[in-house]
């Protein structure tokens, strides 16, 4: 017998009473960011129109002007998470500060939402995978007020739940809530979330590595010998340049996923919080470990600021620590080889 199709909305009520404070909020959030992954879903899916409904920038046949779909993805959440009620404040990728939000019917909300509206932008004019991320927090602040800063600046071992959204070849949204992850898969025919992959652990060990390769010159040195030792296992390198694509792949087929500091970025490129820090959240529980180039777990690490950026190297349990072995073994004897 067929198994009985569950929807994101379904999924998310049934697991209510895993939080300790199963109030419903979360949940409320939850659905809150699927609309608005919906609605994102369909106009990734029309930007190959933009010949004809009117190039970015410019105006539509309307009279409206097109904006930029990272944009429109991050007006979007906001406008839906303000909706919720649930939802105190957001800070995003897109926003240089954060951004509070009015109470709905005078209810004080207890959560702040961070996110990367669309992750992989430069692949959205060329039809390749691009992708939204979020992270939930419990507000830290008094519940009376308006949000504050300290709200958006916790460890990432805080957060209450994180997710991603891939607008692939399927659109796919996987989120935890620190209690395993699950998958859900769009069927646009109902416009419904199913789920799909339940209770997803990450392969201890894979076959591939994903880097932006050509900045191997800019790399440190004991990361350059790392990567040739990836070449001399016969690893696969893959790379699409949208870190959720990139990690969706490892986390279902094994792998290690690295952005290193460079001599551009010295931290690191990707952000701490709308992408390193929920990223290391939903891999940990599937099993599997995140850290950064001097060899900290990343969710450990204090933000210091809304865009700090950070190193990263995450992925299967055993690839992370033969990396982090591999490093430290470099570092204490650089002759070595
Ligand atoms: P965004 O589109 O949100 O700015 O993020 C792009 C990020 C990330 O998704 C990807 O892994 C990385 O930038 C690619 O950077 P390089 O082109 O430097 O490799
Ligand atoms: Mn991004
Ligand atoms: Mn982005």
């Amino acid at each position: 017998m067929a198994n009985r199709i569950v929807t994101l909305d379904e999924f998310i009520i049934k697991r209510q009473n895993d939080f300790s404070y199963a109030t419903g909020e979360l949940t409320g959030l939850l659905r809150d960011i699927g609309v608005a992954a919906k609605i994102v879903n369909r106009e990734v899916n029309r930007a190959g129109l933009v010949n004809i409904l009117g190039i970015h920038g410019a105006e539509n046949s309307s009279g409206e002007s097109v904006q930029k779909l990272d944009m429109y993805a991050n007006d979007k959440l906001i406008e839906c998470l303000s909706n919720s009620g649930e939802c105190c404040g957001i800070a995003s990728e897109e926003n240089e500060d954060f951004v509070p939000l009015k109470a709905v019917a005078s209810k004080n909300a207890s959560y702040v939402v961070l996110f990367d509206p669309l992750d992989g932008s430069s692949n959205i004019d060329v039809n390749v995978s691009v992708g939204t991320i979020f992270s939930i927090y419990r507000r830290v602040s008094p519940e009376t007020g308006e949000c504050s800063l300290e709200d958006f600046l916790q460890k990432g071992v805080e957060q209450v739940a994180a997710g991603y959204v891939i607008y692939g070849t399927s659109t796919i949204l996987v989120y935890t809530t620190g209690n395993g992850v699950n998958g859900f898969t769009l069927d646009p025919s109902i416009g419904e979330f199913c789920l799909s992959h339940r209770n997803i652990q990450i392969p201890k060990t894979g076959q591939y590595y994903s880097i932006n390769q050509g900045y191997y010159s800019k790399f440190d040195l004991e990361m350059r010998r790392y990567i040739d030792n990836c070449s001399d296992e016969n690893l696969r390198l893959r790379y699409i340049g949208t870190m959720v694509a990139d990690i969706h792949r490892i986390l279902f087929q094994g792998g290690i996923f690295l952005y290193p500091n460079t001599r551009k970025y010295p931290n690191g490129k990707l952000r701490l919080l709308y992408e390193c820090n929920p990223m290391s959240f939903i891999v940990e529980q599937a099993g599997g470990k995140a850290i950064d180039c001097r060899l900290k777990r990343i969710l450990d690490i204090k933000p210091q600021e809304l865009h700090m950026r950070s190193s990263i190297v995450i992925g299967s349990p055993q690839m992370v620590d033969e990396m982090k072995a591999f490093v430290e073994k470099y570092s204490a004897n650089p002759a070595f080889s």
